[in-house]
């Protein structure tokens, strides 16, 4: 499945986006936020902030906590509606690191190794001191997934393989332990699942950017952002056309305007052409800006008041619990582990 399709009643969804970065970016915004705040119009959804993750590479505990509520409040601006889907923080449900353990278990040690972002990651860190924490971060993923028996998990493209992992151990754990997980679907949007660096268009936008330029974060002034597009990367000639191969920087550019208006690639390159790079920049920058403005100043507004967020967090995190909880225990007696009795006076 590739969209969110129809859901049968009652479905759920669930996907998590790491604190790693003062803001979301553009990327997350277009892969994964817009496509959340249709998913959960029509499922059960659930969305969390995986601060787990967040300390498999090194970081700065009062970033992590800063970054965490950032996270929140942007999920929220951007849409979320924490009413409706439930919202929380993956260290307050502590069945998360429960159920991770008893999948890492089931886990060959090359398959993890074999993990794309894991092989990258630690040749970043230096395969000596990337952490194990790093290399079993996509059972950790898995059980966030599993604890909630979702459907769906709206995730960009580069999140396939984890979800592809998440579905081979929910098919181990069943057919060893007896029917027990749900085995979910990726729902990736069919138009902006990969946005590129605005600097260097064949790499993925992504926290670790090597120019600041090249990423556009949600809390970026309008100036900002603007300037960011006006100086993207383009490619020889003229034409604009979505050409991936021979076009990347403008196929990117397509990407972002479909993605955040709606209108088709098809739609973009009509309207475009005969006209210049520098027109499809000024008209982009516009259309970026009036998405993503709302956002950043809604989440500065929502940041003043950390007590209000954090409650709502608090709320999520006992909402996700009550099924997190119903899962764990069902996966603990499958494995074999004696449950422990109620104390006798
Ligand atoms: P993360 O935090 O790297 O990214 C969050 C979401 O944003 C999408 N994304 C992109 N989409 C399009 N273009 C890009 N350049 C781009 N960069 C990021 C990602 O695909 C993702 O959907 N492992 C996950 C977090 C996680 C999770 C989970 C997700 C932990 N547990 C359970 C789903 C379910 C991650 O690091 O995403």
């Amino acid at each position: 499945m590739t969209e969110t399709g129809a859901p049968q009643t009652g479905a759920r969804v669930l996907s998590g986006m790491q604190p790693s970065g003062d803001s979301l970016h553009l990327g997350n915004y277009v892969g994964a936020l817009v496509n959340w705040v249709k998913t959960q119009q029509q499922y059960d959804a659930f969305f969390f902030i995986p601060d787990l993750h967040g300390i498999t590479v090194p970081h700065d505990p009062a970033f992590l906590r800063e970054r965490t509520r950032n996270t929140a409040a942007q999920f929220i601006a951007g849409g979320i509606d924490p009413e409706r889907s439930t919202l929380f923080v993956q260290s307050h449900v502590p069945e998360h690191a429960q159920l991770a353990w008893v999948l890492t278990c089931i886990t060959g040690l090359g398959e993890a190794q074999r993990m794309t972002q894991f092989k990258d990651k630690s040749a970043k860190e230096g395969t000596e001191s990337a952490s194990v924490g790093l290399l079993s971060y996509p059972m950790l993923m898995a059980a966030d997934i599993l604890l909630y028996q979702p459907h769906g998990v709206p995730v960009g493209d580069d999140q396939k393989q984890h979800v592809e992992l998440t579905r081979n151990l929910a098919q181990r754990f069943n057919h060893r332990f007896g029917e027990t997980f749900r085995v979910p679907e990726p729902f990736i949007p069919p138009v902006g699942a990969r946005i590129y660096d605005l600097q260097d268009p064949t790499t993925k936008m992504s926290k670790s950017a090597s120019s600041p330029n090249g990423l556009i974060n949600l809390n970026d002034t309008d100036k900002q952002i603007a300037k960011k597009i006006k100086s993207a990367v383009t490619d020889d000639g003229t034409e604009i056309r979505f050409d991936r191969e021979n076009k990347p920087g403008v196929s990117n550019l397509l990407s972002i305007y479909s993605a955040v208006t709606g209108k088709t690639v098809p739609e973009l390159e009509a309207e475009y052409e005969g006209k210049m790079y520098g027109h499809l920049k000024v008209d982009l920058a516009e259309v970026v800006v009036a998405a993503i403005g709302p956002v950043r100043d809604r989440a500065a507004e929502l940041l003043a008041d950390p007590a209000e967020l954090d409650a709502l967090l608090a709320k999520g995190a006992a909402k996700a619990r009550e099924v997190a909880a119903e899962t764990l225990q069902t996966a603990y007696e499958k494995v074999g582990f004696l449950p422990a009795a109620a104390p006798t006076a």
